[in-house]
């Protein structure tokens, strides 16, 4: 088949080179000039563990361009896969998908199924399917909602083995094209959920608002295992062995961040609010969320008082989890903003995330290449991001405070250390 995606950003990307492999030609269109002109020279803009690898396998079949024209020529299926920031108020922002639907509305010549990627509101498919009507009333067209439910990091596996796909559209001919891009998935035993539009679209937030509810969860359940002596990775066993539970998405740390889990949660809160609704769980877990980096940094301040260290710190990990170059709404980052403030000076190391971090931080912290070049700056380090290298730092802890927000090490393996803290256990002393 013959696809069109509009938006070469994580998703857009990741989705048109996945497509591409299982032998759909994807033309992958973006209205950044540089981005394409990069892409069309096999250089990505984003870390994604794989995607190298599997667009140039694919090459064959996939086109980036500028001139969304050309890469409506001869496709029937569109998916818009652009960005839907938060507003100030939490709403998304859908600019970029309007725009998007109105360049294939003024565009297109024959029939064309529109189908939505982007995470977007309640009611957002239909206005989409209005805005077409108005800017070309003669256009045979149909829409549909297919939210992704890919991980940054795991983006290819969680896209071509998915748990589920979500087919969200009233439209025959929309439902059975859709099936056909998915059509080597279900051959796979992926499992195919149809549903209506609206409900489409409600799944992709209540399933972001419901991942990071149990985050913000376990989170707690980590202070209060602090206070009284418990250990929160037994509690995580404890509790995730219950099936009905699940042992996935229960690992204590320094909060959700990203640029999906936190947005997502104020879009459902705004959309709730707009017809009578109070989601108040949601509602407290983005503030038990948000409030966990100012007390995080507290907490940093105060062990440091405590082992009388100097107030330098040496931080690995700046992107918002491990795998990924994505900054943004990274706990790390804001960890650090709350310790900037405190009076801590920063030196900081990131395996992919230094570039990105620059734009938000600039000469506030202090960059090194290598774990052990900012390791050696500082008597305390504070692990932020749960990189696997980091675990690999062997004898740059001797003598040194380890904060590990991240439970990356056992107190066991900490020999030689002046003392080693983690998420959700009482501190062992080692030496
Ligand atoms: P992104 O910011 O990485 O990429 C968006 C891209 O769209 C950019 O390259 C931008 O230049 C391009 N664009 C914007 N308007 C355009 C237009 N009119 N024509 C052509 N190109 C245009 O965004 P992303 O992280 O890929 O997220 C996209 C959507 O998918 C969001 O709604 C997000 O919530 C959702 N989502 C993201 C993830 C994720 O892991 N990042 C996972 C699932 C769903
Ligand atoms: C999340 C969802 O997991 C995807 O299903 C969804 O498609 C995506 O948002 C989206 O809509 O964009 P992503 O933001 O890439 O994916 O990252 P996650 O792996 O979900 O992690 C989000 C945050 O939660 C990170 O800060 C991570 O460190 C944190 N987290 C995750 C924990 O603190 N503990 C956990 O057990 C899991």
């Amino acid at each position: 088949m013959n696809i069109t995606i509009i938006g070469a950003g994580y998703v857009g990307l990741v989705s048109g080179v996945c497509l591409a492999s299982v032998g759909h030609k994807v033309a992958i269109v973006d209205n950044d000039q540089n981005k394409i002109a990069n892409l069309a020279q096999g250089v990505i803009p984003i870390y994604e563990p794989g995607l190298v690898e599997l667009l140039k396998k694919n090459i064959s079949k996939i086109s980036f361009t500028t001139d969304l024209v050309a890469a409506l020529g001869d496709t029937e299926v569109v998916f818009i896969a652009v960005g839907t920031p938060a507003k100030k108020s939490g709403e998304a922002n859908l600019a970029y998908v309007f725009a998007a639907a109105k360049q294939i509305a003024i565009n297109s010549v024959g029939y064309k199924l529109i189908v939505t990627k982007s995470t977007v509101p309640i009611g957002t498919n239909h206005k989409i399917a209005e805005l077409v009507k108005k800017n070309n009333p003669k256009l045979n067209f149909s829409v549909a909602s297919n939210p992704e439910f890919l991980r940054e990091g795991f983006a290819i596996k969680d896209f071509l083995t998915p748990d589920r796909v979500v087919i969200g559209t009233e439209d025959k001919q929309a439902s059975k094209l859709l099936l056909e891009v998915y059509q080597d998935f279900s051959k796979r035993d992926v499992p195919i959920l149809n549903s209506d539009i609206v409900t489409a679209e409600i799944i992709k937030y209540a399933a972001n608002s419901f991942l990071a509810t149990k985050i913000a969860f376990i989170n707690e359940m980590a202070d209060l295992c602090e206070k009284t002596g418990g250990n929160i990775k037994q509690l995580a066993a404890g509790i995730g062995l219950d099936q009905r539970i699940g042992k996935k998405f229960l690992e204590a740390g320094p909060g959700f961040g990203g640029s999906c889990f936190p947005k997502d949660m104020l879009a459902l809160l705004y959309t709730a609010k707009k017809y009578q609704v109070e989601p108040s769980l949601v509602k407290c877990a983005i503030k038990s969320n948000q409030q966990r980096f100012a007390k995080l940094a507290k907490r940093v301040a105060q062990i440091v008082k405590e082992t009388g260290v100097e107030k330098k710190l040496s931080v690995l990990g700046l992107t918002f989890k491990a795998g990924t170059d994505d900054v943004r709404e990274s706990p790390a980052i804001e960890i650090i903003k709350h310790l900037l403030k405190l009076g801590f000076k920063i030196s900081a190391f990131d395996p992919k995330g230094i570039a990105n971090a620059k734009k938000i931080l600039g000469k506030k912290i202090a960059y090194h290449d290598s774990v052990a070049s900012a390791a050696n700056n500082t008597q305390c380090i504070l692990i932020l991001t749960e990189w696997n290298e980091f675990k690999e730092i062997g004898n740059l802890v001797k003598n040194k405070v380890v904060i590990d927000f991240r439970n990356l090490f056992d107190v066991e393996q900490m020999k030689g250390v002046i003392k080693y803290y983690s998420i959700g256990s009482n501190s062992g002393i080692i030496s």
